[in-house]
């Protein structure tokens, strides 16, 4: 892909990625890094982390460091956010992204289950904003928060509860706090991408043929493609430079159109061939001229 940003354009950035070490996280940490930034990854495995963290350095020595941290736990991530501002300075920058999502019939939820995915996205995507948060607030620092949701947000969706409702609450809190702490400099978006294929995502979103659907299928989305991760990357990095220090309080689809082509609209009408549209149009006139002969008798 073409590459649109200044390499120096996130110089001087100091950003946390929840959930960095792997998926959309890591490949969005890589290019952040590229681009100049300094990247801090947390998840709950070391090795991954590591082996991210090791990758990620080649040809930027420095560049990278890691934590193991589980969101869900409040103490955990204000003590990790301290070790960061002791060892290295202020952050300036968070990517709320750690997930956890399963496809299951709502019915079958154990309180443990839904917790499970609510405690990681929605009471993980808090406790890191207000640790992070707080210490901006004192040190008169201001600061961006950007978490990356889904178009759920909107929609909600069947099977995937816990997680359209963890990820609605986020969107919320975007909102919410863009108000709050707009006045102390720090300004809160998030992204909502629609499918960009990732591995052990798509092993919990599509387990089997038949639980594939039509939220990680391109075929319905009008662009007719999943999305990548150098895109969301690079509508991550245009959100942590300094190009857009008035964005606040906004949650940005980028689905490649897929959440406005429900089968409450005409969007599945794009398979219909010009024949089919001589026909339609020939069927409609001849609607039309019978109802305008009943009309004149
Ligand atoms: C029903 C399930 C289940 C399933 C687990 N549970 N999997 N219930 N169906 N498929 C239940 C367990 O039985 C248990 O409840 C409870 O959930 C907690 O399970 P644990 O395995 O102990 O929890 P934990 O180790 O914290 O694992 C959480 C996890 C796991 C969600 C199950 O997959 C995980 O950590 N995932 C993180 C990464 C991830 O999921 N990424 C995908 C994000 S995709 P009981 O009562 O039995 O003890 C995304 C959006 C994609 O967010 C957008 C696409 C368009």
């Amino acid at each position: 892909m073409t590459r649109i940003f200044d390499p120096r354009v996130l110089d001087g950035k100091r950003i946390l990625i929840t959930g960095g070490g792997t998926g959309l996280g890591r490949g969005v940490a890589q290019r952040l890094v590229a681009h100049g930034a300094h990247v801090h990854l947390w998840g709950r495995r070391e090795s991954v982390l590591a082996e991210a963290a090791a990758d990620i350095a080649t040809g930027y020595p420095g560049a990278i460091h890691y934590q193991t941290v589980n969101v869900r736990e409040f103490d955990a991530v204000d003590a990790a956010v301290a070790e960061i501002w002791d060892r290295h300075g202020p952050l300036t920058g968070v990517l709320n992204n750690a997930a956890a999502n399963f496809i299951a019939p709502t019915v079958s939820l154990s309180p443990r289950a839904f917790d499970a995915i609510t405690s990681t996205v929605m009471t993980g995507s808090f406790n890191t904003t207000l640790a992070v948060g707080r210490r901006w607030i004192a040190a008169g620092l201001p600061g961006s928060v950007l978490s990356n949701l889904t178009t759920w947000v909107w929609s909600g969706s069947a099977f995937v509860v816990p997680s359209a409702m963890a990820k609605a609450a986020v969107h919320a809190m975007t909102m919410s706090l863009a108000v709050e702490w707009g006045p102390y400099g720090i300004r809160l978006n998030a992204l909502a991408p629609g499918p960009i294929p990732t591995e052990f995502a798509w092993e919990m979103l599509n387990p089997t043929d038949k639980s594939s659907t039509g939220a990680t299928q391109p075929e319905q989305i009008p662009l007719r493609r999943s999305g990548t991760i150098g895109e969301l990357a690079n509508l991550t990095i245009f959100a942590f430079s300094d190009a857009c220090d008035y964005l606040t309080g906004e949650t940005i689809a980028m689905d490649g159109g897929q959440r406005l082509a429900g089968p409450n609209t005409f969007a599945g009408l794009s398979v219909m061939s010009e024949d089919d549209w001589v026909q339609a149009r020939a069927h409609s006139k001849a609607a039309s001229a019978s109802a305008k002969s009943a009309r004149s008798v």
